[in-house]
């Protein structure tokens, strides 16, 4: 039977995506062993094979084995690896590059309280040094990976929308995640002014799905585990705040199509609206829907600083990418059972 991540693909080249665009050209992804930026490379790879569009693939990673061991699936395809780390001045291309998809940061909410200062520097000395590339390279395009939590505490009824910044206290460094988010996308602005570069902000809500990677261990993959090794799920905080969620390849699809029509200069929310809950809710719905009699949600609390993202209320609005013909396809439930799905062929 095929994989459930070649099914997603499959999907995904059968949507309303239209890869012609891209024939030929190259891509340039950085954070090419994190997430999105694998997620964005395989799909690209798996294209380039089905429809023999010609693409060239340039993957930023830090540590080539670990690369290596990731795309070993991945063997005939155009994927160069450009092995080195942002924030110190030293990424030089030696290839022109068409598109660009900035995906590189620091992610870890432990991380983010451990190393402030390395947080922000990767996001702001990092995002300098794909922008210049970018502008040297005349790039057509980037997309620059943002996040919800720009928002901060947003102060609006109803839906969140692009327009809608909140409050982020600059007194805790776990903004140093956010607040380089932020600046980070004035960057971007700042370049496409100055130097006439097209580049867009992906403001991704949560992004979970098939082919997460081995060692994932953010809430989604912890609740998934949970539930299908027959466990309670543990919930480390009151489960209060609202999250927001989009499937692994909607998040994909709707990148792909910022790179083709997404205005310059603006940023775009990337949630399915429909997979908007809050953390125990989602806790309480993968634990009746995938979960075995008998195992509970539980509430447990510990002392030690998370690093998590203050609680929000927050329910994004996804309908300025919508007007570019994106559509989400997979809501939360289906999505953890795709998730669970990947988890056990990978066992
Ligand atoms: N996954 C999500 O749900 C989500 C949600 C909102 C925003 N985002 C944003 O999308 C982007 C990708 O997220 P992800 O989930 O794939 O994260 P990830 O942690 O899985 O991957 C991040 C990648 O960046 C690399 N990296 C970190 N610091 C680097 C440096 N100094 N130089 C070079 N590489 C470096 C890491 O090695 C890793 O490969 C990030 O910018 C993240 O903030 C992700």
């Amino acid at each position: 039977m095929q994989s459930i991540l070649m099914q997603d693909f499959e999907e995904l080249l059968h949507s309303e995506l239209d890869l012609e665009p891209f024939r030929g050209k190259i891509f340039f992804v950085t954070g090419a062993t994190g997430l999105v930026g694998s997620l964005v490379l395989r799909f690209l790879a798996y294209a380039n094979e089905q429809l023999d569009l010609d693409l060239k693939l340039l993957a930023l990673v830090r540590n080539k084995e670990k690369a290596q061991r990731l795309y070993a699936k991945y063997k005939t395809a155009p994927l160069k690896f450009v092995v080195t780390e942002l924030g110190h001045s030293d990424l030089h291309l030696s290839e022109k590059v068409d598109y660009v998809i900035h995906a590189a940061a620091v992610t870890g909410s432990k991380q983010m309280i451990a190393d402030p200062v390395g947080t922000i520097r990767t996001a702001l000395w990092g995002t300098d040094e794909v922008l210049q590339e970018a502008v040297r390279n005349n790039a057509e395009a980037m997309v620059y990976l943002s996040s919800m939590e720009v928002y901060g505490q947003p102060v609006v009824t109803g839906q969140t929308t692009e327009k809608d910044l909140g409050y982020v206290d600059l007194t805790n460094i776990r903004s140093s995640y956010p607040e380089g988010k932020r600046m980070s996308e004035l960057m971007c602005n700042s370049y496409a002014e100055q130097y006439g570069l097209r580049v867009m902000s992906a403001r991704l809500a949560q992004v979970f799905g098939a082919g997460v990677l081995p060692g994932e261990n953010r809430v989604f993959a912890q609740f998934a585990r949970s539930a299908m090794n027959g466990e309670n799920i543990v919930l480390h905080t009151t489960g209060q705040s609202e999250g927001n969620y989009v499937y692994a390849t909607d998040a994909i699809k709707a990148i792909l199509i910022l790179l083709q029509k997404g205005e310059t200069r603006q940023a775009y929310n990337v949630a399915n609206e429909d997979s908007h809950m809050t953390i125990k809710a989602m806790a309480e719905m993968v634990m009746d829907n995938f979960g075995i009699s008998g195992a509970q949600v539980v509430i447990d609390i510990p002392k030690e600083n998370m690093g998590y993202a203050p609680d929000v209320k927050m329910w994004l609005s996804s309908q300025k990418l919508q007007q570019l013909g994106w559509r989400p396809t997979v809501n939360l439930k289906d999505s953890y059972a795709r998730l669970i799905q990947w988890l056990q062929e990978k066992k």
